[in-house]
């Protein structure tokens, strides 16, 4: 067992958290991951409204006993109408132990959230951010670094160096993120300071995951330099398969497209479809370069057991290289 401050604090048997995803992260894989002994998020942009996020949670609370959180994601680009502060509310009054929140500064909610007991969980893709976190009351950090899927942030710092800098600089815990895969990748972010992982991609191609099965074919066979960072130039950089969607996206910049132009290709709506429709040319979507390091479709108890197992086992057998 591999206990650390991010089990104790969130009551779960292994420091493996599920990130936010959008379209994917829902009642399946979230109580799939709990039922493993991790902790899933439920992404709470995937829904309409304040019911659908309600309703959503209950379907996982039918599913599995184990705790589970909401992630809140404030990302203009993915946002369907403004509807944070609602989510928030869903989150205090359905009494979900813990959140995570990216994109923008969590700040005008810490009062709500401490209030209904709820432990906040910031993702952020650089060291000054992870400061701000915990000036502003976060319980815990989420460090991303470049090679993650989905928004890696404007500086382009891998996990290698953002993580050991955040670990050392903060007194709250860090859970590291880009990157995470398996036993070995889990033994080096608990060495270079983290207290957890928390994967994307890793989970995105696990059995419960609600996409199309050429999408998790694609990934099975991708290398990790299938994935292309996008969206620098309206400040939104995000890192995503590599495929036909994307090189519009690219193409379209180069010309100097605006968010407007951008927008009817790199909308969230349209990642549905394609996940739904199985075509994985249409629509950006979000896949880290660890997808090169993922090479069968497994169960998230499958993953997580291989997970812990394999770390521990490693980590038994760094002990024995040192000598007495
Ligand atoms: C398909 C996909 C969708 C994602 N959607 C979201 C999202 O809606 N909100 C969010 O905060 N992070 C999102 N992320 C980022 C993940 O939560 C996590 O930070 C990231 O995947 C970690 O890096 P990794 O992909 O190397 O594991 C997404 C990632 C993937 C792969």
């Amino acid at each position: 067992m591999i206990k650390t401050r991010v089990t104790e604090m969130l009551n779960i048997q292994h420091p493996i958290l599920q990130g936010g995803m959008q379209w994917l992260a829902k009642a399946e894989l979230v109580s799939a991951v709990a039922n493993a002994g991790g902790i899933g998020f439920i992404t709470a942009v995937s829904f309409a409204s304040a019911a659908e996020l309600r309703a959503e949670i209950h379907k996982t609370r039918d599913m599995t006993d184990k705790p589970f959180g909401v992630n809140v994601s404030m990302l203009p680009a993915i946002m369907p109408g403004d509807l944070t502060e609602t989510f928030f509310d869903v989150v205090c009054e359905e009494g979900i132990p813990v959140v995570e929140t990216a994109g923008r500064n969590p700040e005008p909610y810490v009062s709500k959230l401490k209030a209904a007991g709820v432990k906040l969980i910031h993702k952020v893709p650089a060291v000054r951010f992870a400061h701000k976190a915990e000036a502003i009351g976060a319980d815990a950090v989420i460090v991303v670094g470049f090679e993650c899927g989905g928004h890696p942030g404007m500086d382009d710092v891998p996990s290698l160096i953002v993580l050991p800098k955040a670990a050392r600089e903060l007194r709250i815990p860090v859970i590291a993120a880009g990157g995470f895969c398996d036993g070995a990748s889990l033994a080096s972010a608990l060495a270079l300071g983290a207290e957890g992982v928390l994967m994307g991609t890793r989970f995105m191609a696990a059995k419960e995951s609600p996409m199309h099965d050429n999408f998790k074919q694609w990934m099975v066979e991708a290398q990790e330099t299938d994935t292309m960072v996008v969206e620098r130039s309206i400040r939104n950089a995000a890192r995503i398969m590599k495929n036909e969607a994307a090189e519009t996206v690219a193409r379209m910049e180069a010309e100097g497209a605006t968010l407007q132009d951008l927008l009817p290709v790199i909308a969230g709506r349209v990642g549905r479809e394609a996940y739904l429709s199985g075509d994985i040319n249409l629509g950006t979507i979000a896949c880290g370069q660890v997808v090169g390091r993922i090479h069968e479709i497994k169960s998230a108890q499958e993953i997580i057991d291989e997970i812990v197992n394999d770390a521990e086992g490693i980590i038994q057998r760094l002990h024995a290289l040192v000598s007495q």
